[in-house]
């Protein structure tokens, strides 16, 4: 397998960063390793030789941090200790020199727009404890009236009341994650403190969680009404945003040849911009939102109607915007995480064309301009679950979320929600990993934290590796492709057929290297006759159909056909 030199290179334009493949683990949902049915670091390091053998250069490492769950990790409770269900500091060093061993890297998690309640931070500051009191958002006001309008990302009030302080203190995610004050300049040396310990533990980056949501105008204004959640418009690039990231750069990251990915809902192309490079604030890489949109009814994600419908010609658009006006900026393609279902259920088809599909799917990830990510069970195509009722669900996004619902009367049960669940739910991408056909898909010898997907007969890592057709073995080629042409790292993205409803074709061009992506994204046969593109040199670089290189580029594509082609 080659995978490209991992040290950083004297060329401005040319980073490590820019030539890997990162793949993410949801460490509860990985691989459990002492059998108490939660996924755990030692599960992780036994899996970097499967995570080697795929051709990932990164693991992204969702939290691994001293929390007590509310809501899976990212809400922590102390920055430098690992949770005890994940293991130890030695468990977590033993797997930062497995993959250094394997020249792969470590990109961890920063979650500092909050923290956990259960934070020593946050108990000091309720008690009022010198040098404390203003880590928090803290506001007077009668228990009965918030003291603004604004909406939690999780459903509800983003404003609790604490008996402790006898003030409100405010959290746009759960009630237990209160967000910092970065206005403290306090808080400001205790994140950039923590940051710089991990980067001296020799980490390779962080994906900052939440990164758009840091600053906050003065006097916490109300929301207006019709956005979702309330008040977004308010607290989302706020007022003091690139002050504070610039900083964080400036006294931790530039320091260290590491990437930053900086999450970021709500966010467009002109104002990522502002955030990247040199020019910016340092940061690398954005992750923006904008095709998670694409199958929203028009109150946004928890809207219970007009979900689930989404047009190729939209999503080309939004794609394409992001690929090619992002300037000196890098982009971050994604199709699915932890907060998204599985995207050969949302993206492509889960059922006859399960295998065509995620392969289409894999194509179009691994040949976009950016640095990939990949996320847990997307290489053999795992499929979104099914929850019947309330309690099979863990996400408090999805229960806060219903509970609005029941709530506001728009719906009266679970079972009027119950398809919309099983479309849209954060959940879908955390339960346990496939690794077998065995109990429990081989994910723990306990009882799983969370059910196992029922197609885990079908669905496993174990059979797809024995099958050289399969997605996983598809993954592999793709990710070697890619390390062996620039084209597909560096080149320029150009969109053909932009009106198409079920084609997705577009070239990739560095000097004198081209490539062409023909992507069928439908069930149904689709002619593609470019009238302006050259390829009578061209020949298959890879396709999921077998037989693509004896039919030519110019003729009908057959269901979730992608063909890949150099000119
Ligand atoms: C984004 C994370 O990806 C998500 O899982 C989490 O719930 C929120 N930020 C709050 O930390």
């Amino acid at each position: 397998m080659t995978r490209r030199s991992v040290t950083a290179t004297t060329d401005r334009d040319r980073q490590w960063w820019k030539e890997a493949v990162v793949y993410q683990v949801y460490p509860r949902s990985f691989y459990d390793s002492d059998g108490d049915g939660v996924g755990d670091l030692p599960g992780v390091t036994a899996k970097v030789e499967y995570l080697d053998d795929l051709g990932v250069d990164v693991v992204w490492l969702c939290p691994v941090y001293e929390s007590p769950n509310a809501d899976n990790g990212y809400d922590i409770s102390d920055y430098r200790a690992i949770m005890d269900e994940f293991g130890t500091m030695a468990d977590w060093e033993t797997l930062l020199d497995a993959l250094h061993e394997r020249e792969m890297r470590l990109l961890m998690d920063l979650v500092v727009n909050h923290t956990s309640d259960e934070h020593e931070w946050f108990q000091r500051s309720r008690r009022r404890e010198d040098g404390y009191e203003d880590y928090y958002y803290w506001r007077d006001g009668s228990p009965d009236e918030p003291p603004n309008n604004w909406g939690s990302f999780m459903g509800g009030s983003a404003w609790t009341y604490d008996e402790v302080r006898e003030q409100w203190y405010l959290h746009l995610f759960d009630e237990k994650q209160p967000d910092l004050n970065w206005r403290n300049a306090d808080v400001r040396d205790e994140i950039a403190s923590l940051v710089e310990w991990w980067l001296e533990k020799g980490i390779d980056g962080f994906r900052i969680d939440a990164s758009n949501y840091i600053s906050k105008p003065e006097g916490l204004p109300d929301g207006a009404s019709g956005r979702s959640p309330t008040g977004v418009e308010q607290f989302s690039h706020g007022p003091r945003v690139h002050e504070y990231l610039r900083e964080l750069y400036e006294r931790t990251f530039s320091n260290y040849d590491v990437m930053t990915v900086a999450e970021m809902n709500d966010t467009s192309v002109e104002l990522a911009r502002e955030y990247l490079g040199e020019s910016g604030d340092g940061l690398d890489m954005i992750v923006h939102f904008e095709h998670m949109g694409v199958d929203a009814g028009p109150g946004g994600r928890w809207d219970p109607e007009g979900w689930g419908e989404w047009s190729l010609p939209a999503f080309k658009e939004i794609m394409s915007r992001w690929q090619r006006d992002l300037g000196d900026g890098w982009n971050a393609p994604y199709l699915g995480n932890h907060d998204q279902p599985r995207i050969v259920s949302r993206f492509g088809d889960d059922g006859e064309y399960r295998t065509e599909s995620a392969k289409l799917l894999a194509t179009f990830l691994l040949t976009s301009r950016g640095t990939p990510f990949v996320y847990q069970g997307e290489e053999i195509g795992m499929t979104n679950a099914e929850f019947d009722g309330l309690a099979d669900l863990d996400d408090p996004q999805t229960v806060g979320a219903i509970e609005d619902l029941l709530a506001a009367g728009t719906v009266d049960s679970y079972a009027e929600v119950r398809e919309f669940v099983n479309y849209v739910s954060r959940d879908h991408a955390r339960t346990p990993m496939q690794w077998d056909d065995t109990e429990n898909a081989g994910f723990t010898d306990g009882d799983p934290w969370f059910a196992v997907n029922d197609d885990y007969t079908e669905v496993n890592v174990a059979d797809a590796i024995a099958d050289e057709d399969s997605i996983w073995h598809y993954y592999r080629r793709l990710i070697d492709r890619r390390h062996d042409a620039d084209v597909l790292v560096y080149g320029d993205y150009d969109l053909l057929c932009p009106d198409d409803e079920q084609l997705y074709a577009y070239t990739r061009t560095l000097d004198d290297e081209a490539v062409l992506v023909v992507l069928n994204w439908s069930a149904d046969p689709a002619a593609f006759e470019p009238e302006d593109i050259d390829v009578s040199a061209s020949s298959v670089l890879i396709s999921n159909y077998d037989d693509a290189s004896a039919r030519g580029v110019r003729r009908d594509y057959r269901p979730y056909e992608a063909v890949v082609v150099e000119l």
